[in-house]
């Protein structure tokens, strides 16, 4: 027999709630009778407290710092992985054998290039268009490009459409820095590796040849990794509502996208760099940015601090954090910013307010350190985040749709405007 937990209503209704457990004894109360049986919804803004649904990708626990996709460990994925394989992992739900993995990379190299004529969105684009906006508007024309695979009921149309994003994203995010430069595109080279691959769209150009660096393919692999799923973040619940009314996958990505692209969820990359560059020309005056981050009639928050779930390390700040320290001492570089980061991070971490609020570094602290060692632009970073968490994005909506159970997402809600009145006309207003 479920548990259930039992709520007394003012009117004197009593009901059971039952509860639901996950494998990771994660307790829930099924509210899905409360409306119908005692004209109760909840409220709950922001949803700090509410699951909207249950998923086998992702596990986060918030306080202990724990982060596994599909049951492995973040620690070892990032460490022994190609990110090929944890897409792999996330979308399918096992990790690829051998010959699934050899399959899977032949199958996305095929489909790597755009079709010609999106390129022509790129001359449409200010210059200094940002490349977010960019990334979400040619995502979106996928679905124009690709009608033949656009009924989320029909598997091989999903197959494809999850082939062609994964497969073009990295191509789409490379023209848009080309474009922002205004260097000729760099045609994918279908011999090279994901990341490899990304690295010379970025930077290589037609005068000259171009050796990727391998401490860079590295690095990049690793953050790819450690950004691929988050379980209900923003911008993944949001590509699981937009394709809950049975939109096609190109346009929940897009949507995706869009979230991502705002500073409080994956923007904080790029917000973040800037508030170390800012506090650096400020003379590295760490102590004066921690107080304004503490007082309330100061809208100023220490970017890449915080999180929803964690109230621990983030473990890949951790991993990132490692990687930081590998990276600048392999390419010998000094990189100010870090120094900043690393100071900011210990006096942050002093501070009671940070302490009794919990607040710790996240996935956005220390990625933008890495991504300048590597030579990606500032406004590039939220695009990686984004190339990274492409496959949890995926996975996800692919669950939703295989969910029995799923409906198209609408919140209720309390109303709290005018109560009915009569209407004038405006002669009598
Ligand atoms: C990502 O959800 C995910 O999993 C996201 C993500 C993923 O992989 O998908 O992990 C990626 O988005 C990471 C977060 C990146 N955003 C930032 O770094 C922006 C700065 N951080 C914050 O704005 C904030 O911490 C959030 C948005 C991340 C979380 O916000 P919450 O959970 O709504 O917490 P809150 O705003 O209610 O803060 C609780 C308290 C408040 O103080 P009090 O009102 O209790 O006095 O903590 C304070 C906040 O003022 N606070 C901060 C702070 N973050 C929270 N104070 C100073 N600096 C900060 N960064």
């Amino acid at each position: 027999m479920a548990e259930v937990a039992k709520l007394k209503t003012p009117d004197g209704k009593e009901l059971d709630l039952p509860i639901v457990e996950g494998t990771e004894r994660e307790r829930a109360l099924d509210i899905s009778k409360l409306r119908s049986s005692a004209d109760l919804i909840t409220l709950d803004e922001g949803y700090v407290n509410t699951g909207s649904c249950t998923s086998a990708i992702t596990f986060l626990d918030g306080e202990k710092g724990i982060l596994r996709y599909r049951g492995y460990p973040i620690e070892q994925l990032a460490q022994q992985c190609h990110f090929m394989e944890v897409c792999y992992l996330l979308i399918y739900g096992e990790l690829p054998t051998h010959e699934q993995f050899e399959n899977f990379s032949r199958t996305l190299r095929r489909h790597t290039l755009l079709h010609e004529d999106m390129r022509l969105f790129y001359d449409g684009f200010p210059r200094d268009a940002h490349p977010m906006a960019i990334l979400g508007s040619v995502v979106g024309a996928m679905s124009t490009f690709y009608q033949d695979s656009l009924d989320p009921h029909d598997p091989d149309q999903v197959d494809i459409s999850i082939v062609r994003l994964l497969a073009k994203l990295p191509t789409i995010a490379a023209f848009a820095y080309k474009k922002s430069v205004g260097q000729p595109y760099v045609y994918p080279s279908n011999d090279l590796s994901y990341c490899a691959n990304f690295l010379r769209m970025m930077f290589a150009v037609p005068s000259e040849p171009y050796e990727v660096d391998p401490d860079f393919v590295s690095a990049l692999n690793l953050l790819l990794i450690v950004h691929a799923d988050h379980e209900q973040n923003c911008s993944t619940s949001t590509v699981r509502m937009v394709g809950s009314s049975l939109a096609n996958l190109f346009a929940s990505i897009s949507a995706g996208i869009s979230a991502l692209w705002g500073p409080l969820h994956g923007g904080a990359n790029e917000a973040c760099v800037q508030m170390l560059e800012q506090i650096r020309r400020d003379g590295s005056n760490v102590k004066k940015y921690v107080d304004m981050a503490k007082d309330k009639h100061n809208n100023f928050r220490l970017m890449g601090f915080g999180h929803r779930v964690y109230k621990n390390f983030d473990p890949r700040a951790k991993i990132i954090k490692a990687a930081c320290d590998k990276v600048l001492a392999k390419q010998k570089v000094r990189d100010p910013i870090f120094d900043v980061a690393v100071e900011l991070e210990r006096v942050a971490l002093s501070d009671p307010y940070f302490i009794e609020r919990k607040l710790y570094p996240n996935v956005d602290f220390y990625s933008g350190v890495i991504y300048r060692a590597i030579g990606i632009p500032l406004q590039m970073f939220t695009v990686l985040f984004a190339i990274g968490r492409l496959p949890g994005w995926i996975a996800h909506w692919v669950e939703m749709h295989a969910s029995p159970t799923t409906k198209i997402c609408r919140p209720r809600q309390i109303y709290i405007g005018p109560t009915e009145r009569p209407f004038l006309p405006m002669d009598k207003r």
